[in-house]
């Protein structure tokens, strides 16, 4: 493959209303973000993607985009955007910003002229519908719950499309002007001088035939994600995409694409994809049914370690990935992929450092993951902020959960989990503000925080930076390398090689059993453990260089 710049790059992940707060009212901002560049610098970040900081009515904390050349003014102003990128430059730091273009919000003036005019020329922005004989247009579920209808105030039988909430209309990208507004968007944000975009809900922009399925819920409704996503026809809005922007600048794209399917990844990334990587799902949703809270699974390690193979194995035939285990979707990765409490701490989280951050791609790190934060137990459904939370919630109990155990799925998967302020220290709100955050803080942040771990060489923090470290040291085998499966004697560990011009040998026991394994040869670089004797011992994680 062709070496481009984004390969050697060490993403981060910012969820600006919960990294810092300068001005005090509790929500994080874009000078909080300035102010916290020389963080990010000291841990070794290059590559920043901040999640939206657009004009918006955050009804989805950002991804219902009222204006996509305004700036949300409690988060700031555009110069404070200008500055940012600027101040990332000086410190080795380049700034991808969110690209929400499958939907925007109700409020955008495109949608507000949509719904006023009948005969505006933004009434085909937007997917309007007939129902049919009193019905809905078909009975597809939202991502969030409810009918993907919602009727058009003011008119009779008439229904616009959302994929997300009702307050996301998606854009139709049938449409040719609509196409153009949005290119000519895109150009112009990265003529200001950011280096990419992560790209959001993409492989929803086609959809498929508007027709009834067989309901699967208590609701009524049917998971029709099949003909919500990567649909056929798609590649032809990539390929105008990839051409018409992304090309035309030395870029960086990161797609979110959920569900892709191997056989088409070719569409996504590589000489014929549209973008520069991708964010695989595949090994992140194992411990759920169709990212529905309530329909939990028993994944095993074993299936788990399948997954990440298969996905290193299939998207190295054709492009490049960016391997994560969190981002402001998810639970935090100690919960989700550690099965035994008493190692859901930092052996646990320096374990699955090792595992996620030696794969072949461009590895992302979502704030908070370098200090090992857990989730944030809530006690009552009341608590939680994230509109996703509360559907579940509901669906879960109409299901026929109880309240108790609803509120556990809830808790288990809930995307506040990973949207509480980040600790920087123990003082009070824990040095994100003065004064209450916005959301109900993690109640582990007297220990968990920056300064308790920024200088004590055995934090979760510090291995963090040696991992990066150890990339930036051997760009030829831990960014050019290729991924092989690698055989250490013992099917119950993770082990894995980097093949450039060094081997490195990853091997990971995602297990509380002590694990034998077959004698390697050379020098560890890396050890959540002090040391070593050939048997893995519980969540030990080793790097060795062969
Ligand atoms: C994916 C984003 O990551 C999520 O936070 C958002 O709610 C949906 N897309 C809709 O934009």
């Amino acid at each position: 493959m062709e070496r481009k710049w984004w390969m050697e790059q060490i993403g981060y992940q910012i969820y600006p209303k919960s990294f810092k707060d300068t001005n005090n009212d509790g929500i994080g901002d874009i000078p909080g973000n300035i102010e916290k560049l020389d963080y990010l610098q000291e841990l070794g970040v290059t590559l920043l993607w901040i999640c939206p900081v657009y004009d918006s009515p955050m009804f989805d904390n950002g991804y219902d985009i009222s204006n996509y050349e305004g700036i949300w003014p409690t988060f700031g102003t555009m110069e404070d955007m200008d500055t940012l990128i600027q101040e990332a430059k000086k410190r080795g730091i380049s700034l991808m910003m969110d690209l929400v273009v499958n939907h925007c919000s109700d409020q955008h003036e495109w949608f507000q002229q949509a719904i006023k005019d009948k005969n505006s020329k933004y009434r085909n922005y937007f997917i309007f519908k007939k129902g049919i004989d009193g019905k809905l247009p078909c009975n597809w579920r939202s991502v969030f719950g409810g009918s993907v209808w919602e009727p058009v105030p003011g008119e009779e039988d008439t229904y616009y499309y959302h994929t997300f909430a009702k307050q996301q209309p998606d854009l139709n990208w049938e449409c040719p002007e609509l196409r153009q507004e949005i290119i000519d968007m895109i150009n112009r944000w990265l003529e200001r001088g950011i280096t990419g975009y992560r790209v959001d809900a993409i492989n929803f922009i086609k959809k498929g035939e508007f027709i009834d399925r067989e309901p699967d819920g208590a609701d009524g409704l049917a998971n029709c994600f099949d003909l919500m996503r990567n649909v056929p026809g798609i590649e032809e809005f990539y390929a105008q995409l990839r051409h018409e922007a992304f090309d035309l600048h030395e870029c960086a794209t990161v797609s979110e694409t959920v569900g892709v399917g191997y056989d088409i990844i070719d569409t996504v990334v590589g000489e014929k994809g549209c973008f520069s990587m991708m964010f695989d799902f595949n090994y992140t949703n194992l411990d759920v049914e169709n990212e529905e809270y309530f329909r939990r699974r028993d994944w095993t390690v074993d299936e788990f370690k399948k997954a990440i193979y298969l996905s290193q194995k299939e998207i190295q035939k054709v492009g490049w990935s960016s391997p994560f285990f969190e981002n402001h979707d998810l639970p935090r990765s100690i919960q989700k992929n550690i099965k035994d409490e008493e190692y859901q701490n930092e052996i646990g989280a320096k374990a699955l450092g090792v595992l996620f951050f030696h794969l072949r791609g461009t590895p992302f790190i979502y704030q908070g993951q370098e200090l090992g934060m857990p989730n944030a137990i809530r006690s009552s459904i009341d608590e939680f902020d994230d509109l996703n939370a509360h559907s579940m919630y509901q669906r879960s109990l109409q299901e026929g959960f109880s309240e108790e155990e609803s509120l556990r799925f809830v808790n288990l998967r809930s995307r506040d989990n990973a949207r509480t302020s980040m600790p920087w220290s123990n003082a009070p709100y824990g040095g994100f503000s003065s004064v209450e955050p916005w959301i109900k803080m993690n109640e582990t942040y007297p220990t968990i925080n920056v300064e308790n771990q920024i200088n004590d060489p055995n934090s979760v923090f510090s291995f963090y930076k040696q991992m990066i470290q150890l990339r930036k040291d051997n760009v030829e085998t831990l960014v050019y390398g290729l991924f092989e499966e690698y055989d250490c004697g013992n099917q119950e560990v993770i082990s894995y090689s980097r093949n450039g011009d060094k081997k490195f040998i990853i091997l990971v026991n995602l297990s509380k059993e002590e694990q034998k394994i077959n004698s390697v040869d050379g020098k560890i670089v890396l050890n959540n453990y002090d040391t070593f004797d050939n048997t893995l011992k519980p969540y030990q994680a080793i790097v060795v260089e062969a």
